[in-house]
């Protein structure tokens, strides 16, 4: 294992904080993996895939090992069926492109998210209507405190909402090496339910679109509403829609009759807190270098210099606002390290 020592991770962190790691490795391979974890005798190391949802606040003292565990291939086919197995450290959205270009349905309204196929199970990755989970089959990942490889079906993930085990009672200690998803090869059951696509799929006078039609739609959407982190370092939406009783909106409605909301389970709904954080004032604002996005106020972003903890210095300012004004509390979506 070649660990390099005092490694700057402003390159592996789509925030582009500064931040250093004290020892710093990379794996390309399972058995890479293994290995590290055998010769390693120190603290449980840290995973990095893809950086597009962690806010670096201070030095890593651990082992970083960035996972670049590569490899796509179909696995197998049945009817209208293909299921597709894709190594954790494959960019996330060169996957959505090679099933696409294979003609395969069902990531299609997942296209341009940042970061790595073995993050995306962590926090189910959604978006326009659709999250990871309704593809996912199963993952293989790697015990960290053992070595043990082990395996995952969808029921064991226990997905929610932005949420997995994986980020509750088995966080940090595992490493996601393989991902396998069922997607359609025919008979795409296809998702433009988002108003913004079917906006989107209009002006483009797109009447039947296919899952091209509807990832082009996605990537204009994204590429226009939320920064690139090559220009601007983002961590895509920093805080959770949150979850809010229905007897708690009908107040809020008295005062506020427009609220945004979406139907989320019985007697409840989500409100985007981009409305919530736009509506407390900070939508286009900065301190320093840590900024609100000017055009999606859910989107944190770094102007430039900004610390991880001038970052975090404002999430916490804005959960204040936002529970001051509305009585809600914002959670963190993205990992705070
Ligand atoms: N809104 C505002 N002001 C803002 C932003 C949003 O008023 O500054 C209101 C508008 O009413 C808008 C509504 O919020 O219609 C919803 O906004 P948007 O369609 O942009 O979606 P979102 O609920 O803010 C969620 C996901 C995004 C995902 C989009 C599209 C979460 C935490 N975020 O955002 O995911 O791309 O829906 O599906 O659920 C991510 O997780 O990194 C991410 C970008």
């Amino acid at each position: 294992m070649n660990i390099r020592e005092n490694i700057s991770l402003k390159a592996h962190n789509t925030f582009g904080v500064e931040a250093r790691a004290r020892y710093f490795t990379e794996v390309n391979n399972t058995r890479e993996l293994q290995e590290a974890l055998r010769q390693w005798a120190g603290e449980r190391p840290f995973i990095l895939g893809g950086g597009s949802n962690i806010l670096l606040t201070g030095e890593i003292n651990r082992l970083v090992i960035k996972n670049n565990i590569g490899g796509r291939a179909v696995t197998g086919t049945a009817g209208d069926k293909a299921w597709i197995s894709a190594g954790g450290g494959e960019n996330w959205h060169r996957l959505v492109l090679w099933s696409l270009d294979l003609g395969l349905g069902g990531l299609e309204n997942l296209s341009l998210i940042p970061g790595t196929v073995g993050a995306a199970p962590i926090q189910n990755i959604g978006a326009y209507g659709r999250e990871l989970r309704e593809v996912f089959h199963a993952l293989e990942a790697v015990e960290l405190d053992t070595g043990a490889l082990h395996s995952f079906d969808k029921e064991a993930c226990r997905f929610g909402y932005r949420d997995s085990i994986f980020k509750r009672e088995l966080k940090g200690r595992y490493c996601i090496t393989r991902v396998s998803l069922e997607l359609t090869t025919a008979n795409h059951n296809l998702d433009t339910s988002y108003g913004a696509i079917r906006q989107m799929l209009e002006s483009r006078g797109v009447a039947n679109p296919t899952i091209h039609d509807i990832s082009r739609a996605v990537i204009a959407i994204r590429s226009e509403k939320l920064p690139d982190p090559e220009v601007l370092g983002n961590s895509g939406s920093f805080f959770k829609n949150p979850e809010t009783p229905l007897t708690q909106l009908e107040k809020l409605q008295k005062c506020y009759p427009d609220i945004p909301y979406y139907p989320f389970g019985e007697g409840s709904v989500k409100v985007p807190a981009g409305w919530l954080i736009e509506q407390a004032g900070w939508k286009g604002k900065r301190i320093g270098d840590a900024g609100c996005y000017e055009k999606q106020a859910l989107v944190l972003v770094n102007h430039g210099q900004a610390s991880g903890k001038e970052i975090f210095k404002l999430a916490e300012r804005i959960q204040q606002s936002v529970e001051e004004k509305f009585g809600i509390v914002l959670e963190m979506e993205v990992n705070v390290i």
